[in-house]
């Protein structure tokens, strides 16, 4: 193994390009022994797809890699991780219907070892117990939260003995909380000598968090500097060149005292995947003009509670409605119909059709109406105007006509799946994370384009781990904790910390039924 410090992995001269455009372009990025290096650029820098080229996953059109000084050509996931390199991907590469064992020796098989599941599950338990990555080494990987699933994809890799560590945004699906604890854990993992890259757009983790960071935009390299000698507005000044950051919005709270409720929540309960109660009993109203954002860590009960006002999972007890219409037990079609857009947490599964292309995407929810359909027949050049109208007025980057979305960067499926939802009549706008993996610019963006929705009188009840995406758009902060609505502020009477305490279960005032409007 390479001494601290010593240069382990060098990428010359690196292109890759998707349909003629392209993603990487005379690309150079190296990699010492024992540091963490943030890789940072906006949606579409090219981030991803150097990670997924020293993953093995994508083959360079050109260009060298070295790994200790060797030439090196990683062909496959499985030679790259031979050479010990080993990458979580921004949508996560699990099979849903094993457990997270079985999910870890996926793969491994071939090679000479023949292991015991439960050889394995102990294996993992003492991984897990070692880098504070708690996750039940038994359970199904359908059963678990985004965030807990990242935590089996780290866990994978190592126990697969990476010592090259690629994280592609691991942070846009975690909590503070656990944010803390996985930069615990990549610290932790550098100081025995692993390296690490971590791709965020986040300024303070890369600052907080890595030895030096290298800066993508446009697919070309903009710079490789010491984290001690970066500030925020000269890494930020890299990454979108002479334009300026967009200023974040001053929050002014709106009045809401008399306005008219437009989504009532009544004592929901939702079962959650293992049968266990995963809503115990929520009650909550977002007004004309509000926004209510839900805090919470993960795995609390916010997926199961997203997916039954959405529809996609039956509630066991309570009500919803939306205005005067009792919609409980409304499909999601209807749902949408009558007046509920949502933006979901699971952007390739529930919210886009991944084999699609962005067109039919764009307008999946809206092709049997006028004017995309007239009389049963689907008109393709009124489908293809809204198409770029959609793409121009929400920025989506990197869309080709034909080009499925599953091959799009994250951020931009994101931009896709706002474009849909918000250009659709709606009273209420549902939106899970809606910022998560976007860069400074999208964010700003979405939280316009959020803030927005309740100029016009439509209501917002928003769903995010970051906590600051919380505090800056909502009119209303609930915490959710253990399936219960347990606490309640308006900006005014915030108190942050009692808010994190809640929000880990450290404080528990009980259940807080008056989740409607803040006293
Ligand atoms: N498999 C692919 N097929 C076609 N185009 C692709 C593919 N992967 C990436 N691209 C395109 O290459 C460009 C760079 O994408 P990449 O995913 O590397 O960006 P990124 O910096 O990771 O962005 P984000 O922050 O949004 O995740 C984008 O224009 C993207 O649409
Ligand atoms: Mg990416």
């Amino acid at each position: 193994m390479a001494a601290v410090g010593e240069t382990i992995l060098e990428v010359r001269d690196l292109n890759k390009s998707f349909y003629g455009v392209a993603a990487n372009e005379q690309v150079n990025f190296d990699l010492r022994a024992g540091e963490v290096h943030g890789l940072l650029g906006e949606n579409g820098a090219g981030k991803s797809t150097l990670c997924s080229v020293l993953a093995g996953l994508y083959r360079p059109d050109s260009g060298e890699i070295s790994l200790d000084g060797q030439r090196v050509s990683l062909r496959s996931p499985h030679e790259a991780a031979e050479h010990g390199i080993g990458m979580v991907y921004q949508h996560f590469r699990l099979v849903p219907s094993l457990t997270v064992a079985e999910n870890l020796v996926l793969g491994l098989k071939g090679q000479g070892v023949r292991l015991t599941l439960r050889a394995v599950e102990t294996r993992v338990a003492e991984i897990a117990e070692e880098y504070g990555l708690s996750v039940h080494p038994s359970a199904y990987i359908w059963q678990l939260s985004v965030g807990e699933q990242q935590r089996v994809e780290i866990l994978k890799q190592l126990y697969r003995g990476a010592r090259i560590l690629i994280l592609d945004e691991p942070t846009a699906v975690l909590a503070p909380q656990e944010c803390e604890k996985l930069f615990e854990v990549v610290r932790h993992m550098a100081d025995q000598d692993h390296s690490v890259v971590l791709v965020s757009h986040k300024m303070e983790e890369i600052l907080g968090h890595t030895d030096r960071v290298t800066v993508l935009r446009g697919g070309r390299n903009a710079g490789t500097v010491p984290t001690e000698d970066a500030t925020a507005s000269q890494l930020a000044t890299m990454m979108i060149g002479a334009e300026h950051m967009p200023e974040a919005g001053q929050h002014e709270p709106r009045r809401i005292d008399d306005a008219e409720p437009v989504l009532t929540v009544t004592d929901l309960h939702v079962t959650g995947d293992r049968g266990t109660p995963a809503v115990n009993g929520a009650s909550l109203e977002v007004c004309r003009g509000q926004i209510v954002g839900i805090a919470g860590v993960a795995g609390n009960g916010q997926r199961e509670f997203q997916e039954a006002l959405a529809g996609l999972r039956p509630a066991t007890s309570g009500s919803v409605r939306l205005g005067d219409r009792d919609i409980t037990a409304a499909s999601p079609r209807r749902r949408s119909q009558v007046g509920l857009a949502y933006v979901p947490e699971d952007r390739l599964g529930t919210g886009l059709a991944s084999g699609l292309t962005i067109e039919e995407n764009l307008v999946l929810k809206s092709y049997r109406e006028p004017p995309h359909s007239r009389f049963g027949v689907l008109s393709s050049s009124a489908i293809a105007a809204t198409a770029r109208t959609l793409v121009e007025r929400f920025d989506v980057r990197g869309a080709r006509r034909q080009m499925a979305v599953s091959l799009m960067s994250g951020g931009n499926l994101q931009r896709a799946i706002l474009a849909r939802e918000l250009t659709r009549s709606h009273d209420v706008l549902l939106a899970a994370s809606p910022t998560r993996g976007l860069d400074v610019a999208a964010t700003a963006a979405v939280r316009g384009h959020i803030r927005a929705e309740t100029d016009d009188g439509r209501g917002v009840l928003l769903f995010s781990e970051d906590l600051a995406e919380i505090t800056e758009l909502s009119d209303l902060i609930l915490v959710m904790s253990r399936g219960r609505i347990v606490g309640s502020y308006t900006p005014e009477t915030l108190d942050v910390e009692e808010l994190g305490l809640l929000m880990t279960g450290a404080k528990d005032h009980g259940a807080h039924q008056d989740g409607g409007r803040a006293a």
